[in-house]
């Protein structure tokens, strides 16, 4: 039988008494999938998830994104990526190390509009004891909570938001925290046109849609308006009331909405110790009436 408690005023939800991996029945999923979309943020402790029970997890949620790079893939499950500081007996990373998940994003930021609305899935194998938590704030309060003059500005702008302005401001600051891209790469990441205030496509609620590092435009705004008007969003939406902190230990499997939740890693201060996530992430398809009553 399954237990839910909330987590946070805002968003995250606890969920105990299953074990994803075996079989999780129709029922169950659909109570974990309700969860999911009123709750936005879902932690469930005590797993014992290999790579492809988490995969098939994620399948029933939609069609997994494969990431680009292979050699950190789980053997033998393309749909999910590793991530930390662990080494190959040849002393090469194992994992993805992430130098700059501690900005307040959406991992959909750089997707085109009408597929914005994803579940990032992360199983934490091992963690140190200290460092590297996630932290969580919910878009549909943080726009909730604005001025009622500026909710209707809001509503009538867009955000123009491109990959590579934040991977060029990253490798400007510190050039070992990025990939440098090659124009091939470059090419794969254009413009992203998004309503800063996104009608979530299940839930029908306005959310906040912007992740300021990657932000050329919003509205008619110059850039410099634009980063400026985002940070300050941002900064309205992760007032430390407003944040919900996820500590990791092993076994926690946690996953969320990238449209209603926006996320950042706290600093990794956590050398020394092994840090190893298991990543799926999947595009979620609303269904034509969920798409219908959403737009109503
Ligand atoms: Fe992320």
């Amino acid at each position: 039988m399954l237990q839910l408690k909330p987590l946070h005023p805002d968003l995250g939800v606890e969920i105990s008494g299953c074990d994803l991996s075996k079989p999780v029945s129709e029922a169950d999923f659909q109570t974990i999938k309700d969860a999911f979309f009123r709750y936005s943020v879902v932690v469930i402790h005590d797993q014992k998830l290999p790579a492809e029970a988490q995969a098939s997890f994620l399948r029933r949620f939609g069609i997994p994104k494969i990431s680009q790079r292979k050699e950190f893939h789980a053997p033998g499950v393309p749909e999910i990526g590793r991530l930390g500081n662990t080494k190959n007996p040849d002393g090469t990373p194992s994992a993805f190390l992430d130098r700059h998940g501690n900005l307040w994003h959406s991992d959909t930021a750089s997707d085109e509009q009408e597929r914005i609305l994803g579940v990032t899935m992360l199983y934490c194998v091992s963690t140190p004891t200290s460092g590297g938590d996630t932290m969580f704030t919910s878009s549909v309060k943080a726009f909730d909570t604005l001025p009622p003059d500026q909710r209707s500005e809001l509503r009538q702008l867009t955000v123009v938001h491109n990959f590579n302005k934040h991977n060029d401001g990253l490798l400007a600051k510190n050039p070992g925290s990025a990939m440098p891209l090659s124009a091939e790469d470059r090419a794969k990441w254009p413009d992203r046109e998004h309503n800063l205030v996104c009608i979530h496509p299940v839930t029908g609620k306005s959310c906040l849609f912007v992740t300021p590092t990657l932000v050329k435009k919003i509205g008619d705004h110059a850039e410099t308006e634009s980063e400026k008007l985002a940070e300050e969003l941002v900064a309205h939406a992760t007032r430390p009331e407003a944040v919900l902190r996820h500590k990791w230990r092993s076994g926690d499997l946690v996953f969320w909405d990238n449209v209603a939740a926006m996320h950042s890693a706290s600093p990794a201060n956590y050398e020394g110790g092994e840090r190893l996530m298991h990543r799926g992430y999947a595009y979620i398809e609303a269904s034509a009436e969920q798409k219908a009553a959403s737009a109503a």
